[in-house]
């Protein structure tokens, strides 16, 4: 993978289901942890390794997204208008202006290895990153001394010639929920995939460590998902696509990034991921502290 990482995908075309009834309007990416909804903690992981194309694999309910990207001529005008700078460069700033975003429609919910296919006629044949935008990562704040998820892997990726995913160690009795690892370890933070499988059983599960949202892949991944016929849960998985990958000796490495993962697919993780941003504003953490003193 000797270019750069230029494209990133963002599979979201999900129905969120587990926050009903929300979830009926509001696309999930669009749900906040604080003032900013979880597409943009996506798009900034994104821009800060480097992409500048960003394909959202969205469905005919997700106008949401598209017009959070878009420009908001009246809005921008009034604040303008009234002075109001500050706003102004936050409205301004969803997507900074060397990105462009492109939306591809997945027709029907066939998965995630389906999603990313629907992003093939953007990608082509070129090294490519996968954003799942349930899993926010945070490592500290993008450009100013954090460095994002997506990032590390580019780096790693371009240095080994290698697909790599990210990876976390999970409770045992959780491998049913996640892509698994085989993997053989390099150094304290990557690993050689030999075997990867979805979602299996804790008895069956070659290890404890899963997948995590966040993939930088060849292009090559696209004819092999073309060939991927459903797995489990009746759907096209991504993970699938990658076994096939590593039978024809790609190189993939597991890699453990640096930073906290918090899984917002579901109400514990959103709760979580808030309280977190939350105690990393001056301001607001003194309010978490006394609510939570008060028992
Ligand atoms: C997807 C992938 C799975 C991965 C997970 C990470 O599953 O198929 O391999 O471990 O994302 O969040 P999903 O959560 O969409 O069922």
């Amino acid at each position: 993978m000797s270019k750069p990482l230029r494209k990133v995908v963002f599979p979201v075309a999900g129905l969120g289901t587990r926050f009903l009834p929300a979830t009926k309007v509001v696309a999930k990416e669009m749900l906040p942890v604080l003032d900013r909804p979880l597409i943009q903690y996506a798009v900034d992981e994104a821009v800060d390794a480097g992409a500048d194309t960003l394909v959202f694999v969205t469905n005919r309910y997700k106008h949401a997204i598209a017009d959070y990207f878009d420009k908001a001529y009246e809005l921008e005008a009034k604040l303008q208008e009234k002075g109001k700078d500050e706003l102004l460069a936050l409205v301004q700033g969803t997507l900074p202006r060397h990105v462009r975003a492109i939306f591809v429609t997945q027709p029907e919910a066939l998965g995630l290895g389906h999603a990313v296919l629907c992003a093939k006629p953007v990608v082509g044949d070129e090294p490519f990153g996968v954003i799942l935008p349930d899993d926010l990562i945070w490592n500290g704040h993008l450009g100013k001394g954090g460095v994002g998820a997506l990032r590390q892997m580019a780096e790693l990726a371009g240095a080994q010639q290698a697909g790599v995913i990210a990876v976390e160690e999970v409770p045992r009795d959780e491998t049913d929920k996640y892509g698994i690892v085989d993997a053989a370890p390099i150094d304290e933070r990557s690993a050689r995939i030999s075997h990867m499988v979805e979602k299996p059983k804790p008895a069956e599960a070659p290890s404890n460590l899963a997948v995590v949202g966040r993939y930088v892949l060849p292009g090559r991944i696209f004819q092999l998902l073309e060939q991927t016929t459903p797995g489990a849960g009746g759907e096209i998985q991504l993970t699938d696509a990658i076994e096939a990958l590593l039978k024809e000796q790609g190189k993939v490495l597991a890699y453990r990034f640096q930073g906290t993962r918090f899984d917002c697919g579901n109400k514990a993780g959103l709760v979580r991921a808030t309280m977190h941003m939350a105690m990393q504003d001056p301001k607001l953490a003194p309010v978490v502290r006394e609510f939570l003193a008060q028992g």
